[in-house]
């Protein structure tokens, strides 16, 4: 992990909306220089994943890693370890990032690795949060942001939102109302555990 300077590596699949939202917040509330952060790159398992165009044109360095070119699951994680340690991150965001992480490699980032997950934990882990909240009735659904263990979508809540489930809701909708607080609440629990890392440095 490097010293002074907290890098932060992001790992997406999809259309990183999340990702720009920390980048952004990272520019406007000046994390470079109130704590030596910053988004020094994103990678992405698929090449078609709309965020990486996103992270170029702010110049964020991007990479490729497809999960199909790796013979296990195992290889897969050991060779974006490589790519991931290539900066020494402070933190492993994953934001949208639609892969079962091995064992290995969350104990690799132990204390560094965190996700975003679009329900309120610990109800609905996995797919299909949405849907499966307004099927069963669910007045409330949110998102959560949690420390990462091999369980999926378990480790400790670092924080989450609550979103009301409308009448005549679709999956569709209710999942656009909870990524606009997904934009809000992510980026503030990463400056939070920047915070953090900065007053423990201090002590
Ligand atoms: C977000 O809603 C995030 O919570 C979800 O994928 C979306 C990614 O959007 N993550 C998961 O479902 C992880 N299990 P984005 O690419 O626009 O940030």
């Amino acid at each position: 992990m490097s010293g002074v300077n907290k890098n932060i590596v992001i790992l997406i699949s999809g259309s990183g909306s999340n990702m720009a939202a920390i980048a952004k917040l990272a520019q406007q509330r000046h994390w470079r220089e109130r704590f030596g952060a910053r988004v020094v790159a994103v990678l992405s398992n698929k090449a078609d994943a709309p965020g990486l165009a996103i992270a170029r044109e702010q110049g964020i360095a991007t990479a490729v890693l497809d999960h199909k070119g790796h013979p296990s699951r195992e290889a897969f994680d050991a060779a974006l370890m490589a790519e991931i340690d290539r900066h020494e991150p402070a933190l492993v965001v994953l934001a949208g990032f639609m892969r079962i992480l091995t064992a290995g490699f969350v104990t690799h980032y132990e204390g560094r690795l965190i996700n975003i997950h679009p329900s309120l934990l610990p109800a609905f882990t996995g797919l299909n949060t949405h849907r499966r909240a307004i099927d069963m009735g669910c007045r409330f659904a949110g998102c959560t942001v949690h420390r990462v263990t091999s369980e999926l979508d378990h480790g400790d809540i670092l924080d989450q939102a609550v979103v009301p489930v409308l009448p005549g809701d679709t999956a569709q909708a209710l999942a656009e109302r909870v990524l606009t607080q997904e934009h809000v609440m992510y980026p503030r629990v990463i400056e939070r555990l920047l915070e953090k890392m900065a007053s423990s440095n201090e002590g």
